[in-house]
Formats: structure tokens, sequence, C-alpha cells
């Protein structure tokens, strides 16, 4: 069965030393809270990974992961991390196409496929976020996003490789704002997803991939969004950076 996950995404947020420390008190509040078929992951600034890498080996189920790399395997581009390097300091995730990457930095999903590919070679397993904005949604074209999101992004891959990849629905209007996705709101959207994974793999791929749900989710909401049939966690933004409110959804699963 497919794992539950949650994953905290730091964005661009702590200096060193606060994030080894807020890390360590993540391991530390876990410890006896996450089962065989759950996994923490902490998604930091790529220069925080080895120092975190050390310390996530010491906990099973706790793991790292980058928020980004480059589609190249390795080259001549200054300034950018490979899928290979973010491997090579013992993480075992990248989030690719977030909406912030997509927004800021022009990322489409033709490039996410490149991405895609990169990271499954180096052996990473990406979280591959999809999400439609306000304006997207209010004029109903919501689905047709996401769908093309799934099929120019992943839906390339073969059954196998596709088993590496985690999806995260994170609707752009819920992001950063305080507004979450109604647990039936999302619920939709998840259940979509799935049958699109369904429709492209079949039954048993669609039941083994795990969804994420990301936007404003925090220890009140998390709950309720955590019970719906296809929600299997969450990626957590701004509720990542507070040990105690992170752990606290981390806690969801077993309440
Ligand atoms: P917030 O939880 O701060 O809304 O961020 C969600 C997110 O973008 C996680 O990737």
């Amino acid at each position: 069965m497919r794992k539950k996950i949650v994953a905290g995404n730091w964005k661009m947020n702590m200096e060193y030393t606060a994030g080894v420390s807020l890390f360590s008190e993540v391991i530390n509040m876990v410890r006896d809270e996450v089962r065989g078929d759950q996994e923490v992951v902490v998604c930091p600034p790529s220069i925080f990974l080895h120092s975190l890498g050390v310390l996530a080996a010491q906990q099973q189920n706790v793991n790292i992961g980058g928020q980004n790399c480059h589609q190249k395997e390795s080259g001549a581009y200054t300034g950018e991390i490979s899928a290979a390097m973010i491997k090579s300091v013992a993480a075992e995730y990248v989030i690719l196409g977030h909406s912030e990457r997509r927004q800021y930095f022009g990322e489409t999903n033709e490039l996410l496929a490149e991405k895609t590919n990169v990271s499954l070679k180096a052996g990473l397993k990406p979280i591959f976020c999809i999400g439609e904005t306000l304006e997207e949604r209010n004029s109903g074209a919501h689905f047709d996003i996401i769908s093309a999101q799934l099929a120019e992004g992943v839906f390339h891959l073969d059954a196998e490789s596709f088993a590496n990849v985690v999806l995260a629905y994170e609707p752009v209007w819920a992001i950063g704002t305080g507004v979450t996705a109604s647990p039936e709101q999302a619920q939709e959207i998840h259940a979509f997803i799935r049958k699109q994974i369904e429709e492209r793999y079949g039954d048993a791929v669609a039941a083994n991939t795990t969804i994420l749900y990301g936007g404003s989710c925090n220890p009140k909401n998390a709950p309720e969004l955590f019970a719906q049939a296809d929600i299997d966690g969450g990626l957590i933004g701004g509720a990542s950076l507070k040990s105690r409110d992170f752990t606290d959804i981390v806690k969801v699963f077993n309440s």
C-alpha cells in the first residue's frame, strides 16, 4: 500500500545554525511517532543538505530532499546544482515543479519532464508539484491544467520509473495565503489525479501512488485533510519552520 508522507519545504528560509537546530528538534520529536508505512521528509536549502543528511541517517523514516535541481546531469552551468549532487549528500527526494519555480523561474512542464528524468536517473524520488492558479480555478480550467501538468511532466515515464514519483497537489491560491482548499475541494482533485494515473498506468500503480496536499496546511486543518481517501499526507511550507507545528502535523497520522 502507498506510503504516507509529511514533507517540509523550508523554501528560502532559515540560516545554517537555526536550520540544524530545527531539524534536530524535528528528529527528536518524531522519533516514536513514525510507523513503517510513514515517512517524514525535510527539504531545506541545498547548502544545508549535507549536514542534515548526517543527522537524518540516524533516524529511520526521516529523510531529506532538495527543493530543485538542474535539468542537465552536469556541466558548465555556474551556480546550479545537479540531481546527482543532491543524491550524493544522502538525500532521497527532490521537489520539482513547485509553483514558485513555475511562476518566478519560468519552469515549464517540458523542462520539468527533463528534471524528472535526471532526478530518477540519479536515484532521487521527485516530489512533483501540480496545481492551478485562482484564475484558472475561477474559469473552470483547473482539471485541464492538472491533466496537462501530469501528461507533460511525468506521464512520459514508464510504470517502473513512475513508481518512484510522489505527487503534490498544491493549489497556487492556497500557498502561503492562509486560505486552505476545503477537504472536499482537495479530495475532488486528488481523486481526479488518481483517476488520471489509473488511466495511464492501471489500478495497481494508481493505488500505490502517494499524493500529498500542500497549501496553508497546519496542525488544525491537517486532520480533516488527511482523513480524505485520496490524500496521503502533506507538503508543508510555513508550518514546517516551527518544530512543534510540523511534528504536530506528522502526528496526525496516528491520532
Ligand atoms: P504554505 O504551507 O506556506 O502555504 O506553503 C505550501 C507550499 O508551497 C509547500 O511546498
